[in-house]
């Protein structure tokens, strides 16, 4: 519901009139409310509000310049972090929403509330804030108004604009946003170019903050204070991503992914954009604590998510990606009805809920990449029996992971999607792997008249299209794993079936057709790409010299560090990514990867600094075991970490998956020792990293271990 003009000027109206916008649902049915409370006020003339978080340590100021432009600033304690910084949104057609602005009505409201998340990195999810509504009218030429909300947690601030049904509004094409972030201190800033032809697979930078360009969020920034920031965005629906343009020295400006006709977004009012995040914390690891971006965006449309699976699977992939197969038909095609069913063999073997198998499909031959109008998503090669595959399948209790590649074509997708995923239900395939692989850009959406467009993968018209998968999906009860996706903003919150996506550089780079990941690019992950959401990496790859021990072209990891990334790099589904003959070379530390489970009660980072080193624990659910996984970049490090995440009253028996004494990412990665150890909450541990190296760790209850 929005402020009607009857409101303005009067000094109380009804409970709860800060609801959200018409058509855009409500977010009170959590699953347990532990407190909710709703109380306005109204004031008129009110030039400069604020309202700060439930713990007080942040204030967000709104106010109008003496032009009747509106701004917002953020205080963090005694520091400023973001100075008074510029709201507005401009449209093609119509006068926009900048100033001169008059009048500002302000609304507030507290919520506390708990809720459940069907999988994710941990159960409960608490989400606490203070709400302010300001409403702003225009103070000459035509008559409008909007809404800012601001949700101020004590982890970071929510900002959106709500532009209600009014007269003057109606089909509106926005041309720019003109929200700022003015960073008001010297900043190390972390991140990747936007606009680029590699979409977000670019290795990640660490600049001083005048060298970014034009940065996807999220973008992390580690303040001259200390103080850290990422940048992000929520519940991008309906709308264009943002990248931080830097307009002026510490000025960026939300700069909208264009359609390809120009146009920004194309929408109609009432509209709410999506949330403009600003995460805070006094550290790195409370960026990796914080849940902001979840509850910023609505709970779950879709019901009942029983039929939504997290687990690990295998494939033949990594094969494609080393040229040993091909994904085309010919003498090495992968994707066999014979090769399919010795990967299901080694996926009961050892417990796996899936297989992928990318390549089953017609439309590989040729240039695929550039040749996404002659995918069929139903047609299998001759030498691939879909339906002897997933029979087989089931008879050893696995799934057929089903894989999509539309090579970029969203129309040629659209068109059979319906009959594609009819298909994969009546097989029970529950997950799909899609792919987009096209350079930024180059997505292409064929409009009636039978043209040809070409658009962003972070644009509106690829959000939209990503909606559409989903939904489509859903009703086949079916979930996605989106590569070359658009960046993730929280919202498997609203659609559980969206239960991963790629959107960073993923272990595939690492194969010999590109230079590899650098070191320290998982840890980066971690402090950057990560804060969006899952990703599906596709850890565990074991033969990390596949090129031999001289080719630069290598993974730049040791054994240890590919174990602990099943912890470390949260995804509800985690590929077991190497060939499956490479597990049997080393099957002690293999046992890790067989173990480890991809659903957690609960997650907590530890320790770490950006691109330097992180240490999480986890706790699994629906059991009783714990588990670490500890990563670092090209230094080797030394670590003393308290074990008081363990349960109380309780021993474990610690087994212990650490890099060698000579271990080293390029000198030695395959030396390391496996050995259990009696340990308690009360304790600490020292972890010893190699260059490139890493740690895991599996806690079971010490009676269970003795059984
Ligand atoms: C890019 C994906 O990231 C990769 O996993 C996949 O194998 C190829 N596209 C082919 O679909
Ligand atoms: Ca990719």
């Amino acid at each position: 519901m929005f402020f009607g003009d009857e409101y303005v000027c009067k000094a109380s109206v009804a409970d709860d009139p800060v609801g959200t916008i018409d058509g855009v649902p409500k977010t009170n049915n959590n699953k347990i409310t532990v407190f909710l409370f709703a109380a306005l006020m109204l004031s008129c003339q009110v030039h400069a509000v604020e309202v700060e978080s439930p713990d007080g340590r942040i204030v967000v100021d709104v106010s109008l310049d003496t032009d009747g432009k509106p701004y917002y600033s953020v205080r963090y304690g005694d520091e400023t972090v973001i100075a008074p910084s510029r709201l507005g949104i401009r449209f093609q057609h119509h006068a926009g929403l900048e100033g001169p602005m008059r009048e500002i009505a302000t609304a507030r409201r507290t919520s506390d509330s708990v809720w459940e998340q069907p999988w994710g990195e941990r159960r409960y999810v608490r989400d606490y804030y203070n709400e302010l509504l300001v409403r702003f009218a225009s103070a000459d030429g035509p008559a409008r108004h909007f809404n800012i909300r601001i949700r101020l947690h004590d982890d970071g601030v929510g900002l959106r604009y709500e532009v209600p049904e009014q007269d003057y509004y109606g089909e509106l094409d926005i041309v720019d946003e003109l929200t700022e972030f003015r960073v008001s201190q010297d900043a190390t800033a972390y991140w990747i170019p936007g606009r680029g032809w590699n979409r977000y697979e670019y290795p990640y930078r660490t600049t001083p903050l005048d060298e970014i360009a034009l940065a996807h969020t999220p973008a992390t920034l580690r303040l001259a204070s200390g103080t850290h920031l990422s940048l992000h965005e929520a519940a991008l629906v309906d709308y264009a991503a943002y990248t931080l343009d830097q307009r002026r020295p510490g000025v960026f400006q939300t700069n909208l992914a264009p359609r390809s006709d120009g146009v920004r977004v194309k929408t109609r009012t009432p509209f709410a954009t999506p949330w403009r995040t600003i995460q805070i914390s006094p550290d790195a690891v409370g960026l990796l604590n914080s849940s902001l971006v979840l509850n910023l965006n609505e709970p779950n449309a879709l019901g009942d998510v029983s039929w939504v699976e997290p687990g690990k699977y295998v494939g033949i992939w990594w094969a494609m990606h080393l040229s040993r197969k091909t994904w085309g038909s010919g003498p090495e095609h992968g994707a066999t009805t014979a090769n399919t069913k010795r990967h299901i063999d080694f996926a009961a073997r050892h417990g796996f809920d899936g297989v992928l198998v990318e390549g089953w499909n017609t439309g590989w031959d040729g240039d695929w990449f550039n040749n996404g109008s002659i995918f069929s998503f139903t047609d299998a090669y001759d030498d691939f029996d879909l339906r002897a595959v997933t029979d087989y399948a089931r008879e050893k209790n696995v799934r057929l992971i089903g894989h999509h590649e539309t090579s970029g074509h969203i129309s040629n997708y659209e068109a059979q999607m319906a009959a594609a995923y009819d298909l994969y239900e009546s097989l029970g395939v529950r997950q799909i792997k899609t792919g987009y692989v096209a350079d930024g850009g180059q997505m292409q959406r064929v409009d009636e008249t039978g043209v040809t467009h070409f658009e962003w993968h972070d644009s509106q018209i690829a959000v939209n299209h990503f909606e559409r998968v989903l939904k489509e999906a859903a009703k086949r009860k079916i979930s996605i794993n989106t590569h070359e996706p658009v960046k993730a903003t929280g919202l498997r919150r609203t659609y559980p079936n969206w239960i991963s996506r790629e959107g960073a550089r993923g272990q595939e780079y690492n194969a010999g057709w590109s230079q590899p990941n650098p070191t320290e690019h998982n840890v980066m992950l971690v402090y950057t790409r990560l804060l969006g959401g899952p990703m599906d990496f596709t850890p565990g790859i074991f033969d990390l010299l596949h090129h031999g021990p001289d080719s630069e072209f290598r993974v730049q990891s040791t054994l240890m560090h590919q174990l602990a990334l099943y912890v470390v790099l949260y995804s509800p589904v985690q590929m077991a990514a190497d060939l499956p003959e490479n597990y049997g070379r080393y099957p002690d530390a293999f046992q890790f990867i067989v173990d480890v489970p991809t659903d957690w009660e609960e997650s907590i980072a530890i320790a770490g600094e950006v691109g330097d080193y992180v240490v999480f624990a986890r706790k699994e659910r629906s059991g009783d075991d714990w588990y670490l996984g500890a990563i670092t970049d090209e230094e080797s490090r030394v670590l003393r970490i308290p074990l008081s995440f363990l349960d109380a009253g309780q021993d474990y028996t610690a087994t212990i998956y650490r890099d060698g004494d000579a271990a080293h990412w390029k000198d030695d990665p395959y030396d390391y020792v496996i050995e259990d150890q009696t340990l308690g909450r009360k304790q600490s541990l020292e972890l010893r990293l190699a260059a490139g190296g890493g740690t895991a760790i599996r806690f079971r209850p010490a009676k269970k271990a003795a059984e």
